[in-house]
């Protein structure tokens, strides 16, 4: 008899097909993420379970699978998921690195230009008729190049984004719990420091650490005020990580001079002082969001889901 396992959100036809194969597939194919009561009901009688990063997998949620064996989030980031709870149940959590990172680094630089170049502004304004003349003073931005890159969160993520900032001739600075090799500090170009450091020196701060207690509102009113005034913040980490409130009054009152923002506090909510500011560039948490790479992290969550289920390691387990 086939294991039977929850997909709660729609993917790609292919892996859809590939869980089918090894598995009795239950698809939850709505718009709306399940509601909690929902994911109980449907997990009840579940050896498997897909998620995404809009399902709260909690004590309780887990709780409602007594035959779970397997979480599998297609995503890289687990905070949605209680991972100490999975493992006191005997329940394997796995994630999707590596196969998003370049993807996800090649965002966050579109939305560093975007921002320091005021692309989006630039758009609208045209769009809106205003173009009438070539004015010198038109839609001025900040420089890019020869900047001071300074990356929070220095994984795989934080270090693609590093390596991109070589091109453009940048100094790179970095912060994290731990110092990476010194030959990859070598590769890079990049200098650990201190968080303090870091953002009184960066002309550019991009967020790439994981969601946890430690890192929740770990850019502040107070990171945000030792911040250069013509400095920009990115985030293609976590919303919490910044406290929002505090990030629109830093726009409003100068503080800093733009942010661009991948992910938000109360996401799929966009804090409305963060709508009206053209300072901000808002997207709707789409790092790795291309076709390619969509693929890649639904085929390996299923991947690591069946493997599971037929008693075999997984492949990318979450070890924390
Ligand atoms: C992740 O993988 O954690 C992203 O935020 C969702 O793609």
């Amino acid at each position: 008899m086939k294991p039977k396992i929850l997909i709660s959100g729609n993917l790609l036809e292919e892996p859809i097909a590939l869980a089918c194969r090894g598995a009795e597939v239950d698809l939850h194919a709505g718009e709306e993420p399940l509601s909690k009561a929902e994911l109980m009901a449907r997990l009840k009688n579940k050896d498997g379970l897909v998620c995404q990063i809009t399902d709260l997998i909690d004590d309780e949620v887990l709780g409602a699978a007594p035959g779970l064996r397997v979480v599998a989030n297609v995503a890289v980031g687990y905070n949605n998921i209680d991972v100490p709870a999975a493992r006191r149940r005997g329940i394997v959590v796995t994630n999707t690195p590596d196969v998003l990172t370049d993807t996800t680094a090649d965002f966050t630089w579109a939305l560093l230009m975007a921002t320091a170049r005021r692309v989006v502004e630039a758009d609208r304004y045209v769009r809106a008729g205003k173009w009438r003349k070539w004015e010198f003073m038109r839609l001025l931005g900040g420089d890019v190049h020869g900047k001071t890159l300074g990356v929070i969160g220095f994984g795989r993520i934080g270090r693609a984004v590093a390596r991109r900032a070589l091109g453009f001739g940048m100094r790179v600075v970095y912060h994290d719990t731990v110092r990476v090799d010194a030959a990859v500090e070598r590769e890079l170009r990049a200098a650990f420091t201190d968080k303090a450091t870091l953002l009184r020196e960066a002309d550019f701060v991009t967020l790439h650490c994981l969601l946890t207690p430690e890192t929740r509102h770990l850019i502040d009113a107070a990171a945000l005020r030792s911040m250069k005034k013509t400095a920009y913040l990115i985030n293609a980490a976590r919303g919490p990580v910044v406290d929002e409130a505090a990030l629109v009054q830093a726009l409003t009152e100068g503080w800093i001079a733009g942010a661009g923002l991948d992910v938000h506090e109360h996401e799929p909510e966009v804090h409305p002082g963060l709508l009206a500011l053209d300072k901000a560039v808002l997207a709707p948490h789409i790092a790795s969001a291309s076709e390619a790479t969509r693929l890649k992290m639904a085929s390996l969550a299923v991947n690591n889901c069946l493997a599971v289920l037929e008693g075999k390691p997984p492949l990318t387990p979450v070890t924390e």
